[in-house]
């Protein structure tokens, strides 16, 4: 892995990055895809991008929970494949199907581009891309890669004048909405990781002085959320809340969006999978405010089961890294591709020609 290399020009710093792959890829599904990654990985990045805090329960049971819901296939209704619509519209942005990338930091780790070719490869599929504060490009670097839609998530710093520098900085850039994560306020390593013995693969942070980036503020509140969207002049998504009250409280503050998730399991290990939470709080919101939800998607059924059980989208993670090792842009474009095939697939089988239709009449809960 070569670092960024960092020269003044002019007046302008420019970023100086060495040409990575780019190369279109046919994804059968996520496990193959990972476990190829893992061939072309250091261990320690990839046990740090795989695993889960703790123990690993909920990261297991982030993929297990899908299975608590079977599909009811309605039959004989007509439906031809090539009319599927899979669009939907999100804070007013109309995009080709509803599954998001999820923000994550750090993405130089697998591709010398880092988010560049992360954002080129989403732009390519008309994937809405969410930008990780903690990126290894600049948000400015990344809004330019493509002009395809973009997000920008913030861990608030405790310097808040830090923060407020940077939120100021992504509208003018081009994003379209801010996301408050709320959850990754403690340690989320695994013991597989604290095993290794080895310090988190870091690299510089690409929108924060060197030495600031860490100090994420914990001590979180509703304020916080006002603070953000007076800040960045944007909506608001607030990021990882696993709970119908909190839901409903974050709405009540000003939430536009509300992402149901548990970080990928990463945060603390013993909350419930995301899919588990989902109807409550769905219930709890009454269709009045979008929901997104992640954590443990990695099949064009799990997205399905996802939006029959309440969500408006979905969000990808830990598949985005290996599909950005393995193909760069081309990579990301391929694992869309897959997802969207899948998609397309399930609801064909369910008999729903848009994603409006689908509604909880489309699964079951199974009892154990
Ligand atoms: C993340 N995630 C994350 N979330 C966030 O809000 N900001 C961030 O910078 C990161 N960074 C990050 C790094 C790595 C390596 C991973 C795997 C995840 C969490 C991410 O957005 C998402 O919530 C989960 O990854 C979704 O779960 P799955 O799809 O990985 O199971």
């Amino acid at each position: 892995m070569r670092a960024q290399v960092h020269e003044e020009a002019e007046n302008e710093p420019v970023t100086i990055v060495r040409k990575g792959i780019d190369k279109e890829i046919d994804v059968i599904n996520v496990d193959l895809l990972e476990s190829e990654a893992k061939t072309r990985l250091s261990e320690a990045v990839y046990v740090f991008i795989a695993n889960g805090a703790g123990g690993q329960w909920t990261l297991h049971e982030n993929l297990r929970a899908f299975n608590d819901y079977v599909f009811t296939p309605h039959r004989m209704g007509g439906v031809v494949r090539d009319k599927i619509d899979t669009s939907i519209t999100i804070l007013g942005e109309t995009l080709p199907h509803p599954i998001l990338i999820s923000p994550m930091g750090s993405h130089a780790l697998v591709h010398p581009e880092g988010e560049v070719a992360t954002a080129e490869g989403a732009a390519r599929s008309g994937t809405l891309l969410c930008v990780s504060s903690a990126s290894t490009r600049s948000l400015e670097d990344i809004a330019k890669a493509s002009s395809g839609p973009k997000w920008f998530q913030m861990y608030l710093n405790v310097d808040m004048g830090l923060s407020r520098e940077l939120l100021q900085r992504v509208r003018p850039a081009g994003f379209k909405a801010v996301i408050l994560t709320v959850d990754a306020i403690g340690q989320g390593s695994s013991d597989e990781y604290v095993r290794l013995g080895r310090a988190r693969p870091w690299l510089p942070y690409g929108n924060f002085p060197t030495g600031s980036a860490n100090a994420f503020k914990t001590d979180l509140s509703w304020a916080d959320l006002e603070f953000t969207r007076n800040a960045s002049g944007l909506p608001v998504v607030v990021k990882g809340i696993t709970r119908a009250e909190d839901a409903a409280a974050a709405v009540k503050a000003g939430a536009s969006v509300i992402q149901v998730s548990n970080h990928g399991g990463r945060a603390l290990d013993g909350t419930p999978a995301s899919i588990t939470v989902l109807p409550k709080i769905a219930d709890a919101l009454q269709g009045d405010t979008p929901i997104i939800m992640d954590s443990g998607i990695r099949r064009g059924m799990d997205v399905v089961k996802a939006l029959a059980l309440g969500a408006n989208a979905v969000a990808v993670g830990r598949p985005v890294w290996w599909a950005l090792t393995l193909g760069g842009a081309g990579g990301i474009s391929g694992l869309m591709a897959y997802f969207h095939r899948e998609l397309v697939n399930t609801m064909l089988h369910c008999g729903v020609d848009k994603i409006a239709a689908l509604g909880h009449e489309h699964v079951e809960r199974v009892s154990r």
